[in-house]
């Protein structure tokens, strides 16, 4: 039994001006009809139910996650009182679990992935599940492609027994390291060694075996964890969490715990995953005509290859003669980006924002 975990309190600056501070970009329809949020829930079935599955996310954004997912149980959206990072949202997520099933195995999941393939992300899931069950910390590793600094990287230890699950043979090694992003030298060197995988940013792991984790890497989050448990259930909960949860360290579970663990495992996985990482990566999650543009909307290229062109409800935009731009119409804000820097994005929300 698999207890789904979904980390949706993202805030996804980089998809300015289509998120914003209510509309992030798990909420966003970006890698096809569904926006990523309820397309991560409903990939899941038939390997785990929906009454296992739970949702954490801010209280801003709670009431629009429970209405897109509206087939898990009220009570499965975690609400935090404020956004910590990753870290904090899995130690919440782990006490949620453990007070239904102490040892209850968790796939703890972003909200704002594209997978292409849900039947092998499945399998792969099953297999992550199985090693966590022997307490691992299970990770799903992707193939790198490019020196990309904003993922975590997987060193590949010795191949762990291989046990076989009806006909799948169940494929995964130790990790020798794990190292969250990386400068862009080492992450070319870790390329050109051939033996580090992307972390793909899904962990699968026992209830009891991460908060053990926590409470080792980062002893006083685990105390402030524990403050929360002992009120689960009991009207004192609510008031503990707003006193305690803002104090607790905001740091990634990559950062504070798997950087320095011991016990991680990785099943190597092939299933057409993306982060969705910027407006550029949308040419690998949706369709492209042949000369490699995406346009949506009431949106025209002429004479142009590798754009990204997202026409608003408001006004049609043609492209002419150029290639490698992107722009966005989001009605009351346009974009006009070049590809390369899709990344910084983010530094216009900054920008705008300092502007009010
Ligand atoms: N509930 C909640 N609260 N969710 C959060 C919070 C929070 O405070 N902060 C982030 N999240 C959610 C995001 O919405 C996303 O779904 C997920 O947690 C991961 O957070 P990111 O901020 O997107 O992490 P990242 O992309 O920088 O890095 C992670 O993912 C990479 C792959 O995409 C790491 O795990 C990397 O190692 C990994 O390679
Ligand atoms: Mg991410």
């Amino acid at each position: 039994k698999i207890y789904p975990v979904i980390m949706a309190g993202g805030s996804g600056t980089r998809f300015w001006p289509l998120s914003r501070r209510n509309r992030p970009k798990q909420f966003l329809a970006l890698a096809g009809d569904a926006p990523l949020l309820a397309a991560t829930v409903s990939r899941l079935p038939p390997l785990s139910r929906p009454r296992d599955t739970f949702v954490v996310c801010g209280p801003k954004h709670a009431a629009a996650a429970r209405r897109m997912v509206a087939q898990l149980p009220k009570e499965n959206f975690i609400v935090e009182p404020c956004a910590r990072n990753t870290a904090p949202c899995v130690g919440l997520a782990a006490i949620h679990v453990a007070a239904k099933d102490p040892r209850g195995v968790i796939a703890m999941l972003p909200a704002d992935h594209h997978i292409g393939r849900p039947p092998a992300f499945r399998d792969a899931l099953a297999a992550a599940a199985q090693l966590a069950e022997a307490g691992s910390i299970a990770t799903i590793g992707i193939r790198p492609s490019r020196p990309e600094t904003g993922y975590g990287y997987l060193k590949l230890g010795p191949r762990l027994a291989a046990r076989a699950k009806g006909k799948k043979r169940l494929v995964a090694h130790k990790v020798e390291r794990f190292v969250e992003k990386p400068d862009v030298v080492t992450a070319a060197r870790y390329l050109a060694d051939g033996s580090y995988l992307w972390n793909s940013g899904i962990f699968v792991f026992r209830a009891d075996v991460i908060l053990d984790e926590i409470r080792r890497a980062m002893p006083v989050l685990g105390e402030q964890l524990e403050a929360i448990r002992r009120t689960l259930g009991t009207p004192n909960y609510a008031r503990t969490l707003k006193r305690v949860f803002p104090d607790c360290p905001s740091i990634s579970i990559d950062y504070g715990v798997m950087e320095k663990s011991q016990r991680i495992a990785v099943v190597p996985a092939e299933f057409g995953w993306s982060d969705v990482g910027s407006f550029a990566a949308l040419s690998d999650v949706r369709v492209t005509d042949d000369l490699g543009n995406v346009a949506e909307g009431d949106a025209l290229v002429i004479d142009g290859r590798n754009n990204v062109v997202l026409a608003g409800k408001d006004r049609p935009i043609a492209l002419i003669g150029l290639d490698d731009v992107i722009v966005v119409d989001s009605g009351d804000a346009l974009l006009v980006c070049r590809r390369d820097r899709a990344q910084d994005v983010r530094k216009a929300v900054e920008e705008l924002g300092r502007r009010g």
